[in-house]
């Protein structure tokens, strides 16, 4: 991988970066563990989402210039959230990679790697 440009480059940027999310969001709704946290328009947060990721991965700070300073642990204290929900929410997200078009594998597991740390900062609740 090309490590001179940002992660957000190297996904394909914001039309790949959508892909993801309106391919990760639906089966978060369908998990029997996360769907019952998310509201049932899940619209709001899917944008959300692609303008904190975008962020995340050195692309244009679109989520801090609309909302401020990320604070994403405080965000999701008013979710209880498990070590189960961590896992169950990488899961999903691999499953929304492998199915993305256009990235490879080695590419995947990066990603992955990048969101474990934050999915399990964001644990507030012993199994
Ligand atoms: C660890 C498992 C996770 C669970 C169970 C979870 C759950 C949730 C829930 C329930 C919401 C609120 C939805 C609403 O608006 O009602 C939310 C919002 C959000 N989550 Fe997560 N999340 C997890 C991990 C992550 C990770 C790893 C990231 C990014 C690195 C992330 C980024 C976001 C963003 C950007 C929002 C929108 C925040 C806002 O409303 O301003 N989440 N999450």
């Amino acid at each position: 991988m090309n490590r001179n440009i940002s992660l957000y480059e190297a996904i394909g940027g914001a039309e790949t970066l959508r892909r993801v999310i309106e391919s990760f969001y639906p089966k978060v709704q369908e998990h029997e563990l996360l769907g019952p946290l998310f509201p049932d328009n899940i619209i709001p947060v899917m944008e959300k989402q692609i303008m904190f990721l975008t962020q995340f991965f050195g692309g244009p700070t679109l989520f801090s210039d609309a909302y401020g300073h990320p604070m994403m642990r405080a965000r999701h204290m008013p979710f209880p959230i498990t070590p189960k929900h961590a896992e169950a929410w990488l899961d999903c997200m691999r499953r929304a990679l492998k199915e993305t078009s256009g990235l490879d594998e080695e590419l995947q597991a990066y990603i992955i790697e990048r969101l474990s740390g934050p999915a399990h900062h964001f644990v507030n609740t012993p199994e």
